[in-house]
């Protein structure tokens, strides 16, 4: 029986709606609790609301409310945001919830009981508009970075937790376990942060200057430090110690967080489960920060993006794909509309989109829509230089995806699924499906090479499904699969999907669609949710149409399909790519495309070339033709075709 999984979000403040940093921690949550069912794992996917605090006061006060009604209203906005993203918790955990109170204060006096917890008089700086002390190093020019102005010397009196105690055992216990705190970079942070001596830590407010937070079970004159309180849910959450929850998922847990949270998850919170005699959570993972056009998301500076709207243009699944592709996890990456457009262009409506109407358009013409059966006595025909089949490279990126999403490096397991999908359109191109059509009568080659693209077609629904849940249904479905058909299938699980031939001969698919539509931005577009989908584009300025022309005219140029053989970059020329095409015969042609297209996002496409305009020298490389493309201002879109057309036919 494989390990149970559980795994977790920050609990997010309730001062402010959810936005993107948000949404794409839960999103990574999400993914590695579906990629942990997938591997028949049983798993537990808790996420919540922190909303004790002098935080949560302020803004309550802000907009006229009493804290508690403040919170029940943005925990609210929280839970249901979830459900649109296609978030799988299990569980939304509140600290308002009377179940998490009453377990922090029991902790709070296990640890006090058992001596870890003092009382003593603190001399701090003190600024009155935050209701908090600064350390020296936190204020900026000896000024309160929110306020500035200079803090107070205030004397308090509070309760201190010895952290300072277990500052050695905590150091040994990262070194004894290196994936403590992953990714690398954030471990060696902890350590450094450990060499310097750690100061006890503060966790309790005087109900004097804060009254909204848990009072301590040891002096009703004071609510414990909304850390204190928020670290605990992660347990409450469980129902420890009581319940069956905690004992099966406790000892498998894995946080994830982002950088600016490192402190409390990497150093109080492994201290608290010590003392408190709660064995350690087993990974905490640490990302980087989203920002936004190279800055940072703020409200004040009017660039906070949110979730929904970002749904609402772009769809679910292409906002999620693109959180989980464009960010190396653990480093910072940067969001704009327009990257979201490249990629949903590049990779979901050319390579997956077309990939997979490509393939279920011949099962179509060719089989009348019936998966075909191959011959297992026959083996693909091909020729050395093509000689590649899709079981072997399927099997190698399944592994590639299990290591990476396993280790939290969600990206490159991404970029093995992509890796396989430029093998399949290669592999259209290099068996060239319409030629074998025409050989042989009972087509033995050509039902291999459709049922290869088919299974292979199944694996990349299932590898998608944690990070595109709805897109890997649409798929199975389209590939004859009854998605209500969970348990057991194997679409649903890693060992099934290893299963090569799994997908049955002589099922019936339904019509091929578009998975998703290509997406053009208006040069005078700009944020949030302004772009236009194919169809509804106008070119800004139409030019005027050229002199009429006779058919004569027309039929001297010579319009040929071409399928891209090969692509590359030219050396010092910023817009040009050298195309290698087969239009029948071997050409080379140079296209003023570089802007818009990489060399990646072509080989194996097909493409329309004027083929016997005059050759001319660009860049010392001789172009051979011309691509049609429709431009308009900066943007290039390629011509293209419906469907795949054996190179060198001609256009009229
Ligand atoms: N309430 C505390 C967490 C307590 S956990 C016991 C808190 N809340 S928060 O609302 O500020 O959420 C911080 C978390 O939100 C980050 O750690 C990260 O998960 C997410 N993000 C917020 N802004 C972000 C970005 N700009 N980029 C990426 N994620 C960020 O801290």
């Amino acid at each position: 029986m494989p390990e149970p999984f559980f795994i977790t979000t920050p609990i997010y403040y309730v001062n402010a709606r959810p936005h993107l940093g948000h949404a794409y921690t839960t999103i990574v949550a999400d993914v590695a609790a579906r990629f942990n069912t997938m591997r028949g794992r049983q798993t537990f996917f808790l996420t919540g609301t922190d909303e004790h605090g002098d935080k949560i006061v302020h803004a309550a006060e802000k907009e006229g409310l009493t804290p508690k009604a403040y919170v029940d209203r943005i925990s609210d906005l929280f839970r249901k945001l979830w459900p649109e993203l296609n978030i799988s918790n299990d569980r939304f955990v509140r600290t308002t919830d009377p179940a998490h109170m009453a377990l922090v204060n029991r902790i709070l006096q296990r640890i006090y009981d058992a001596g870890d917890i003092y009382f003593a008089e603190y001399t701090g700086l003190y600024c009155v508009g935050c209701e908090r002390f600064y350390t020296e190093r936190e204020l900026v020019d000896g000024k309160c970075p929110d306020h500035q102005t200079s803090p107070e010397e205030i004397s308090e009196s509070n309760y201190f937790f010895k952290m300072s105690r277990y500052q050695q055992w905590l150091i040994d216990h990262i070194r004894a376990n290196p994936d403590f705190i992953r990714p690398k970079r954030y471990r060696n942070e902890v350590l450094a942060f450990l060499r310097e001596p750690l100061e006890d830590l503060c966790i309790s407010r005087p109900k004097t200057r804060l009254q909204w937070g848990i009072t301590l079970p040891f002096d009703e004159k004071y609510v414990t430090y909304v850390w204190f309180d928020a670290l605990l849910n992660y347990v409450s959450a469980l129902g420890y110690p009581d319940g069956d929850l905690f004992g099966t998922f406790w000892p498998a847990a894995q946080h994830i967080v982002a950088k600016d949270i490192l402190k409390p998850h990497g150093i109080y919170w492994p201290i608290m489960l010590k003392a408190a005699g709660i064995p350690l959570y087993r990974h905490l993972n640490v990302h980087g920060y989203w920002n936004i056009d190279a800055g940072k998301m703020s409200k004040s500076i009017g660039n906070v993006v949110e979730p929904l709207e970002m749904i609402k243009v772009y769809g679910l699944d292409a906002f999620r794909f693109f959180l989980i592709r464009d960010m190396a996890f653990g480093l910072d990456s940067d969001f704009s509309e327009s990257s979201l457009v490249q990629r949903i262009n590049a990779d979901l409506a050319n390579d997956l989109g077309n990939l997979f109407s490509r393939v279920l358009a011949m099962t179509h013409k060719y089989f009348g829509g019936r998966i075909p059966a191959p011959d297992p006595e026959t083996t693909p025909e091909t020729t050395s230089e093509t000689a590649f089949d899709i079981a072997p490279m399927a099997r190698k990126t399944i592994d590639a995806f299990e290591t990476a999403f396993d280790t939290f490096a969600f990206h490159k397991g991404v970029m093995a699924i992509w890796e396989l999908i430029a093998q399949m359109n290669r592999y259209v191109d290099t068996m060239a499906p319409w030629e074998l059509a025409k050989k042989d009568a009972t087509r033995p080659q050509l039902k291999i090479v459709i049922y290869n693209l088919l299974e292979g077609l199944r694996i990349v629904a299932g590898l998608i499904y944690p990070v595109m849940p709805d897109t890997a249904f649409t798929m199975i479905r389209h590939l004859g699969i009854d998605p209500e058909a969970k348990t057991g299938h194997p679409f649903y699980n890693l060992p099934g999907l290893r299963k090569w031939g799994a997908i049955p001969s002589g099922l019936q698919l339904p019509k091929s669609i578009a998975l998703f539509p290509r997406i053009e931005t208006r040069a005078e577009d700009k944020p949030a949710g302004r772009s236009t989908i194919t169809g509804t584009d106008t070119p800004s300025a139409v030019p005027p149409i050229k002199p009429e022309i006779t058919m004569e005219d027309f039929a001297r140029v010579d319009l040929r399909v071409a399928t891209v053989v090969r692509a590359e970059a030219i050396p010092r020329a910023r817009k040009l790519l050298k195309l290698e095409l087969d239009t029948g015969g071997k050409r080379t042609v140079v296209a003023g495309i570089a802007t818009r297209y990489k060399p990646e996002d072509l080989e194996g496409k097909q493409l329309i070339v004027v083929a016997n305009l005059k050759p001319a020298k660009l860049m010392g490389v001789l172009s051979e033709g011309m691509i049609l493309a429709a431009v308009n201002k900066k943007n290039v879109t390629l011509a293209g075709l419906d469907e795949p057309v054996p190179p060198g036919t001609p256009l009229s």
